[in-house]
């Protein structure tokens, strides 16, 4: 199947997994639950990715998943034949707490080259699309990243894990980006995080997630113009364009600028402010 009617296909799946989380919100009927501790998982996150896990067994028959609530066995990261990725719910808790940043998020990767992306945000009804080499796209325009050439006027996002034990580095982090950037985000959705650097929303991401949550958003972005890349370099035997740990995705004139800073947070120094 060509790639075009592919994204036709998914678009067609990112939609229908739309209808059923607004329903379910409608509804104000699903459980909760926790998995791993503190991570909220409700039941229809479960329900949205059996949906979508049986769609893609309907439509693209014997092809791999990884999916975060019913099939995320990393060792599926590898650069053999095609891979999706999906995640059912991403921003699961402003989903629970009736925020609209919410979104599906589904990516096609083959020998782990992702190929489409597409993120749809169902409370928004906003669709964003990519196709590899091909541009990226918001409800059927094109767009691009912003223009931003300096970190002090630039909106920079990011977020934190589930795990409260492993914010601290974070926190470090964020108190040396905050004083050097114009201010920060935490939306509560990496996918989205990722499509807003891609329209010029944001002007710059970082953060540190699971393939789910950004392997759409990344090929999006970056299909935008954005600079995308990692804090540091990735190890041997994942690909790249699927290893989620310091993501660092930005308008191009300030991706190295913000590296520095975060690097240098690590590294418990302070950079001189201009
Ligand atoms: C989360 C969101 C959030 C990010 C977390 C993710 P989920 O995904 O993408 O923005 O900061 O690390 O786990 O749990 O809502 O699918
Ligand atoms: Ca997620
Ligand atoms: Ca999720």
């Amino acid at each position: 199947m060509e790639r075009r009617q592919r994204l036709e296909q998914m678009i067609q799946i990112a939609r229908e997994a739309g209808d059923m989380i607004r329903q379910a919100r409608e509804a104000q009927d699903f459980s909760h639950q926790y998995k791993g501790g503190d991570e909220l998982v409700t039941e229809v996150d479960v329900a949205v990715d059996r949906h979508i896990a049986a769609a893609i067994d309907h439509h693209f028959p014997g092809e791999a998943k990884l999916t975060e609530e019913l099939a995320p066995d990393r060792s599926q990261l590898t650069e053999k034949g095609p891979l999706w990725i999906v995640d059912p719910i991403d921003g699961t808790v402003n989903f629970a707490y009736g925020h609209a940043h919410v979104a599906v998020s589904i990516a096609w990767a083959i020998e782990g080259e992702v190929q489409i992306g597409i993120v749809y945000a169902p409370f928004l009804d906003e669709l964003f699309t990519a196709v590899r080499g091909e541009g990226a796209e918001l409800n059927g325009q094109s767009i691009t990243c912003s223009t931003a050439d300096s970190l002090e006027r630039s909106l920079v996002a990011t977020g934190f894990p589930y795990a409260r034990d492993k914010r601290a580095p974070l926190i470090r982090r964020l108190n040396h980006v905050v004083h050097h950037c114009r201010d920060i985000r935490r939306n509560g959705s990496a996918a989205l995080d990722l499509c807003h650097v891609g329209c010029g929303r944001l002007d710059a991401y970082y953060e540190s997630v699971s393939p789910w949550d950004f392997a759409a958003g990344l090929l999006i972005a970056r299909e935008a113009g954005a600079r995308t890349g990692h804090l540091y370099a990735c190890p041997d035997g994942i690909p790249e364009e699927l290893y989620g740990e310091n993501l660092l995705v930005a308008a191009p004139a300030i991706h190295q600028a913000l590296g520095d800073v975060v690097r240098a947070a690590d590294a418990g120094k302070r950079l001189e402010l201009d």
